[in-house]
C-alpha cells in the first residue's frame, strides 16, 4: 500500500465521547497519580494546588489546543502534520516521536511492576506486607540477583497488552478500551477516597491539602508545577497532535480541551486526596512520590490499614488502567508515523516497536537499584558542573524530563505561535465561525509569549542548573 493510500485509510474516532476518554486516558497516567500528591506535599499543599490550576489554565490547556489544531488541520501523523503546515518543520514531530519512545522505555517497566503488585495483592499479600522494602527490592534486583520478573516477565506482559489494544485500531482498539477503562478508573478512585478518608487522622491530610500558605511558593515550586503540568497533560510528545489528527472537523476543540484538562486535574487532586490522608494517618511514614514510594511506602501504609489488601489491590488496579491508557497513546504516535511515512503495515509497526521498547526498557529495571544490583549500567549525564555518571534508569528519565520533552514542547508552541501562526490556527479552531472562540486573542498571546518563556525556563533550569523537574 502506498503512502497516499495509507494516509487515506487512517482511522477516526467514532464519537466525541470516545475521543475525550482517549485523550483523557493518555493524560491520566502514572505521572498524574503518583507524582502529583508528592509534589503537592513538597509544595506546601493548598498554595501548590492553586498554582497548579493556574499553570493548567494558562499553559497546559493553551498548548494542548495548539497540538490538537495542528493534528486536526493536517489529518496526518505528527511528523507529516508539522511538515504539511510548513515545509521543513517535520522535525518538531520527530522530536515528539523520539520523546514518546524514550518515555516508553520506562513506562513499560513500571507498568509491568504494577501488574506484579496486582497479582501479589491477590496471591501473597502477607509476603508484601511482611517487608514492603524487601519485596520491591526482590522485584527490581536490589538484592543483587538478575530481576527476571521486574525486567523481563511483567514488562513483557504489559508490552503485549499495549500492543494488543493498539492492534484493534483507533476506534475499535484505543477508543473502545478507553471508554471502558476510564469511567471505571474514576469509580475506583471515588471508592478509594472514601476508604482513606475514613481512617483516623486522615483529616490532617485533607487540612494540609486545602490550607493555603503562600510562603511555600517559590521559583522551585512553580517550576515543578510547570513540569508536572506538561507531563501530566501528555504535551510535547506529539501524542495530542496524533490524537487530534483522528478528529473530524465537526468537533469543538476548545470545549474538548477544557473537558480533558478537567478530567486530568480532578484525577490528580483525587489522587492527592487518597495518598496524602492515608500517609498522614499512618505513623512513621514520610510522604514521597514516584516509583519506590509507590511500591514500598504505600504498601507499608496499606499493610496497616483495615481492609488494606483490598484498598491496595484497587489502588494498583487504578495505576494499571492509568498506565495502559497512556502507553497506548505513546506507542500510537510512533506507529502512525511508521505506517504513514515508512510504509510499514500497522501490525508490523506495532510489534517491531514493542520489541524494541521491550529490549531497551530492560536496562531501566536492571539498573534501577544502582549500586546494590549485580549489573549496574552507567551512562553520563551533564549540567553546568560538567558530566557525571548516572544509572541507565536515571539517564532515561533525565533524557526525557530535562531535554526531550521540554525541547519538543517548546518547538511545538513556537511552531503554532510563530511559524504556522495563530491566525491560521484560529481558523482551524473556529471552522468558519462554527465554533466562536471568544478567548482567541488571549490564547494567541499566551501561546506566542508565555508558553515559550515558561518552557524555555524549564529547559534552562533543568539542563543547566540541574533542577529536578520530575
Ligand atoms: N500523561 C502521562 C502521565 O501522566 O503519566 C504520561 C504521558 C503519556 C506523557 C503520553 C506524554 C504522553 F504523550
Amino acid at each position: 500500500m502506498g503512502k497516499e493510500e495509507k494516509t487515506a485509510n487512517r482511522g477516526q474516532w467514532a464519537s466525541t465521547q470516545g475521543f475525550i476518554w482517549a485523550a483523557a486516558g493518555s493524560a491520566v497516567g502514572l505521572g498524574t497519580i503518583w507524582k502529583f500528591p508528592g509534589k503537592a506535599y513538597e509544595g506546601g499543599g493548598g498554595a501548590y494546588c492553586l498554582v497548579y490550576i493556574l499553570v493548567i489554565l494558562l499553559l497546559g490547556a493553551i498548548a494542548m489546543l495548539g497540538e490538537f489544531a495542528v493534528g486536526r488541520h493536517s489529518q496526518r501523523n505528527c511528523v507529516a502534520a508539522f511538515h504539511q503546515l510548513k515545509k521543513g518543520w517535520g522535525w518538531v514531530g520527530l522530536l515528539g516521536v523520539l520523546s514518546s519512545l524514550i518515555v516508553m522505555f520506562y513506562y513499560i517497566e513500571v507498568g509491568g511492576w504494577v501488574i506484579r503488585y496486582i497479582l501479589a495483592y491477590i496471591m501473597e499479600p502477607s509476603r508484601v506486607f511482611a517487608d514492603p522494602n524487601a519485596y520491591f527490592a526482590d522485584l527490581v534486583g536490589g538484592d543483587g540477583a538478575f530481576p527476571w520478573d521486574g525486567a523481563v516477565l511483567y514488562p513483557l506482559i504489559f508490552t503485549v497488552a499495549t500492543a494488543l489494544i493498539l492492534s484493534g485500531g483507533i476506534s475499535g482498539g484505543i477508543e473502545k478500551f478507553n471508554k471502558l477503562v476510564m469511567p471505571l478508573l474514576l469509580v475506583v478512585m471515588a471508592v478509594l477516597v472514601f476508604a482513606t478518608l475514613a481512617l483516623p487522622g486522615a483529616m490532617d491530610g485533607i487540612r494540609f491539602l486545602i490550607k493555603v500558605d503562600w510562603s511555600t511558593i517559590n521559583f522551585g515550586t512553580i517550576l515543578s508545577a510547570l513540569g508536572q503540568c506538561f507531563f501530566s497533560l501528555s504535551l510535547g510528545m506529539s501524542v495530542m497532535v496524533t490524537y487530534g489528527s483522528y478528529l473530524s472537523r465537526q468537533e469543538n476543540l476548545v470545549q474538548n480541551v477544557w473537558v480533558i484538562c478537567l478530567i486530568d486535574t480532578v484525577v490528580a487532586f483525587l489522587s492527592g486526596f487518597i495518598i496524602i490522608p492515608a500517609v498522614f494517618a499512618t505513623p512513621n511514614t514520610a510522604m514521597g512520590g514516584g516509583g519506590s514510594f509507590t511500591f514500598t511506602a504505600l504498601s507499608g501504609v496499606f499493610s496497616l490499614m483495615p481492609g488494606g489488601i483490598y484498598v491496595g489491590l484497587l489502588f494498583y488496579l487504578l495505576l494499571l488502567f492509568a498506565a495502559l491508557t497512556s502507553s497506548v497513546s505513546l506507542v500510537e504516535a510512533i506507529v502512525s508515523y511508521l505506517t504513514e511515512e515508512w510504509g510499514l503495515g500497522r501490525r508490523t509497526a506495532i510489534w517491531s516497536m514493542s520489541t524494541l521498547i521491550f529490549f531497551v526498557g530492560m536496562a531501566y529495571t536492571v539498573s534501577y537499584s544502582g549500586e546494590n544490583a549485580g549489573t549496574p549500567l552507567y551512562l553520563l549525564w551533564f549540567d553546568r558542573r560538567g558530566f557525571y555518571p548516572v544509572t541507565a534508569a536515571a539517564f532515561i528519565e533525565l533524557l526525557a524530563d530535562r531535554l526531550m520533552i521540554p525541547l519538543a514542547a517548546l518547538a511545538s508552541c513556537l511552531f503554532v505561535g510563530w511559524v504556522w501562526g495563530t491566525d491560521q490556527a484560529r481558523l482551524e479552531i473556529e471552522q468558519n465561525g462554527h465554533f466562536p472562540f471568544r478567548w482567541g486573542k488571549l490564547w494567541a498571546f499566551l501561546i506566542r509569549y508565555l508558553a515559550p518563556t515558561a518552557i524555555g525556563m524549564i529547559l534552562l533550569c533543568g539542563l543547566w542548573f540541574g533542577f529536578s523537574l520530575s
